[in-house]
């Protein structure tokens, strides 16, 4: 098969991850291969290859925060997701801010910050997954209504390949 397996499952909903403490030394990554582990307690599992300078944060500190980017953070997502190491915070246009229970960062411009600790790691093959337990959620209230995201509301899909997509109509009410 010549196509990335992976590639089939595409597109994925596109993410932010911070780690590290701020302010002091942090970093911020994109990621696509996060997902839902649980409602209760709420976990989130995010998987993260040892070749990133953000592994080593996350190893070294246990915490992270998946920031959740509309579609105006589409550049900054796609540098944050092409540079590695700290010397890409200067470029990027995006705010870091002191998470509420966690010492990585909040992303100011993002709909949505999910503060988390680590509480179980473990590495399949090439990518590590961090089992991350919600310690601290916060969202834009112009994003989401009480119970989901406003259909108005723009998220980023990664296609792969580096083509985007953005969410764009409500097929379907129920
Ligand atoms: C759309 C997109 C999704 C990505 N998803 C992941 C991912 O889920 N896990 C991962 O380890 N790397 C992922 N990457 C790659 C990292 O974001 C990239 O290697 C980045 O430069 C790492 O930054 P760092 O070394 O500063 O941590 C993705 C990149 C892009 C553009």
């Amino acid at each position: 098969m010549s196509i990335r397996p992976y590639r089939l499952l595409y597109p994925l909903r596109t993410y932010l991850v911070t780690s590290g403490v701020y302010p002091g030394e942090y970093n911020v990554m994109t990621a696509d291969w996060i997902t839902v582990v649980s409602a209760r307690p709420f976990y989130v599992a995010v998987s993260i290859s040892p070749e990133r300078y953000t592994y080593k944060l996350v190893k070294k500190y246990g915490e992270l925060v998946v920031a959740v980017p509309g579609w105006e953070l589409l550049e900054e997502v796609w540098e944050a997701g092409s540079l590695s190491g700290p010397a890409k915070l200067k470029k990027l246009k995006l705010t870091f801010e002191r998470g509420v229970a966690v010492k990585s960062p909040v992303v100011k411009e993002a709909i949505a910050n999910l503060e988390c600790e680590v509480v179980d790691s473990k590495l399949y093959g090439d990518h590590e997954l961090y089992i991350s337990e919600l310690v601290s959620p916060y969202y834009n209230p112009m994003a989401f209504n009480a119970e989901k995201i406003k259909p108005e509301t723009k998220v980023i899909l990664h296609v792969a390949g580096g083509r985007f997509m953005t969410n764009d109509s409500v097929i379907r009410e129920l």
